[in-house]
């Protein structure tokens, strides 16, 4: 299975936000699967800048978008049995940030377009593009309007995966000739035409040949007015085709036992460095160094959805427990003026620091008690899991990856992994607040088993790969894992993988259609719960990388006719043999080949 995961971020090259860090994980676990994987992402400046010197310049080519003719340079990296390339046009990506310019539609426009024209440079055809988010939106409608025209584009299926729903990618429908180079249909028909708007995200959403959620939660939330940002008819509408599969977290980058980052290591099986952190983290804080008093930690973007009006409306009522806070994040003006406000008021209890910081969020999430998330809404979130493996309890409402990830504590049965409440109403919140301060001061043994639950919780990414795995099964109708890796018991047993008999999803009769609930194995078992399963899913993960003897079955269950150059991945020859440069070295030297400004 080949597998090009298209991205506008991805952690360690840049990032602004979740979407980097799954970018910059479930590549190199779907192919620690056994899958062959590429990632393809633009080349900003801060790449260039920091790993310029580790990249292979490959060849360039043009790329036309509408009137334009493009200059698109082609670079690489191999890092963990992942190929990473990374598109080239100083004139859009040669900027010191990643987005937030009044071209970013043509910016990724012209991504998206690159993403499919130079694959003829790449060194596999994949069967699956993965995109992601509004800014690799336009993946699949090229695809299919490249389709109409080579044979060779319909072979590839695609997959959207939605990390935020809020932001669609809208731009006036009279641009769409001009900047994104389509015909007038695709906006005549209403497939990118959204309550007047070009709408890049709804296109996605109806031309993929699946969508995934971040989590089981918020597929579901999708499908509602309220989380849906005005998307929930279309998300119904394509309810057939819609997954949810949680995210993970590197469990080896986030690992409280070998982390360099954090004052003392700690585990689940020897908690006791987690005091030292907390000491560390007082002091550092300007706390009072009071053990016996829990320290309650936000670390957050202070926007709106992230439920920060839940807490400016009950803070002193927070700060009459015996509780400690800490608050680290930027965000709104207004939640950051009250933040800093507060943050005076309550001198050595409560300490704000109004900036984006990884080492000191590493030093909150070892060094505090309890994890404060009571997020309007929340697609997956990473946090609440970070904060659980170091030991900080999550207190979160219920939405979303966060009602996904944290069970309630119920102590007539010693059971759960955190703190919940389900409304959107700051008593309810102050209400487990309490509850979680009062266990931690007066209960500290039952404290501490809970402490153990959450830290034992499995968000590793290979449960999530296997899922990812199973929805590109689906829609390539590719049996994986491949037939002949299968052990023996299994194959006579003749328990052959769901995922593998799955019809692939083309155009299903309403009939057909299964809720999420049904399409989306991840909801039937909590992560806490997931490890048998785990285990059994990890057993042919020793499986080497895809061998062309691997396609004979494969082909064999594939309903769909690929045209014969697409199925032997044959690629067309590049005008431009590889030179071997380094992108530092071809900065300069790509003065010479002009650029289509
Ligand atoms: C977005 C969402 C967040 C999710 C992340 C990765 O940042 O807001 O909830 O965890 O994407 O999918």
């Amino acid at each position: 299975m080949k597998i090009l995961y298209a991205t506008s971020e991805a952690v360690p090259f840049c990032k602004t936000g979740g979407l980097a860090d799954v970018a910059g994980s479930l590549p190199a676990a779907l192919a620690a699967e056994g899958a062959e994987v590429a990632v393809v992402l633009p080349l900003y400046r801060r790449v260039r800048e920091k790993f310029g010197s580790q990249l292979t310049f490959l060849c360039y080519d043009y790329v036309n978008l509408g009137w334009r003719h493009v200059y698109c340079g082609l670079f690489s990296l191999e890092k963990d049995g992942v190929t990473w390339y990374f598109l080239d046009n100083e004139q859009y990506f040669d900027r010191p940030d990643l987005y937030g310019y009044m071209d970013d539609g043509e910016r990724f426009g012209f991504f998206s377009r690159a993403v499919v024209r130079m694959l003829d440079h790449i060194k596999f055809w994949p069967d699956v593009i993965n995109c992601n988010d509004w800014q690799t939106a336009l993946v699949p409608i090229y695809l299919k309007d490249d389709g109409v025209r080579e044979d060779r584009f319909r072979s590839i299926r695609t997959t959207l995966t939605i990390h935020n729903i809020e932001y669609q990618g809208r731009y006036n429908p009279y641009i769409l000739g001009d900047l994104f180079g389509l015909d007038a249909g695709w906006v005549e028909d209403g497939t990118l035409l959204m309550d007047g708007d070009l709408n890049l995200l709804k296109g996605a959403i109806l031309c993929a040949d699946a969508v995934n959620a971040v989590s089981p939660t918020y597929a579901n939330e999708l499908k509602m007015s309220y989380f849906a940002h005005r998307m929930e008819s279309v998300m119904r509408k394509c309810e057939y085709k819609l997954y949810g599969v949680l995210n993970g977290i590197d469990m080896d980058r986030y690992d409280p036992a070998r982390d360099p980052s954090i004052a003392a290591n700690f585990s689940v099986d020897d908690p006791s460095g987690k005091s030292a952190d907390k000491a560390h983290l007082q002091r550092m804080m300007g706390l009072r160094e009071e053990p016996q008093v829990p320290v309650v930690a936000i670390v957050s973007r202070l926007v709106s959805h992230k439920g920060l009006d839940l807490i400016c409306e009950v803070l002193h009522d927070m700060m009459k427990l015996p509780m400690q806070l800490v608050v680290l994040g930027k965000g709104d003006k207004k939640y950051e003026e009250f933040f800093h406000w507060a943050a005076q008021q309550y001198p050595g209890r409560m300490a704000v620091r109004l900036d984006y910081n990884e080492e000191l969020s590493m030093a909150i999430y070892a060094g505090a008690d309890l994890f404060l998330m009571p997020s309007k809404s929340e697609p997956c979130g990473l946090s609440q899991m970070i904060a659980m493996r170091y030991g900080t309890v999550p207190i979160v409402r219920e939405t979303g990856g966060l009602k996904d990830t944290v069970q309630p504590y119920e102590s007539w049965r010693d059971a759960g992994n955190g703190f919940t409440f389900a409304n959107y109403a700051s008593n309810d919140m102050l209400h487990v607040i309490r509850e979680a301060v009062y266990l931690y001061k007066d209960y500290p043994d039952s404290f501490s088993r809970l402490r153990k639950r959450a830290m034992a919780c499995d968000f590793s990414w290979a449960r999530s790969a296997g899922e990812y795995l199973r929805i590109y099964a689906n829609v390539t109708g590719q049996v994986w894992p491949p037939r002949e890796t299968v052990p023996a018991q299994e194959t006579a047993s003749e328990e052959v993988p769901a995922p593998a008999e799955a019809a692939p999803v083309e155009v299903p009769a309403p009939a057909e259609a299964a809720p999420v609930e049904e399409t989306a194995p991840v909801e039937e078992t909590t992560p806490a719960e997931a490890a048998p399963a785990e285990t059994a899913e990890k057993a042919p993960a020793k499986r080497k990388k895809a061998a062309p003897a691997k396609k004979a079955p494969a082909e064999k269950a594939e309903p769909r006719k690929r045209s014969a150059k697409a199925a032997s991945g044959e690629k067309k020859p590049s005008a431009l043999e590889s030179t071997g440069k380094t992108a530092a070295g071809e900065t300069k030297k790509k003065g010479t080949a002009p650029k289509k400004k």
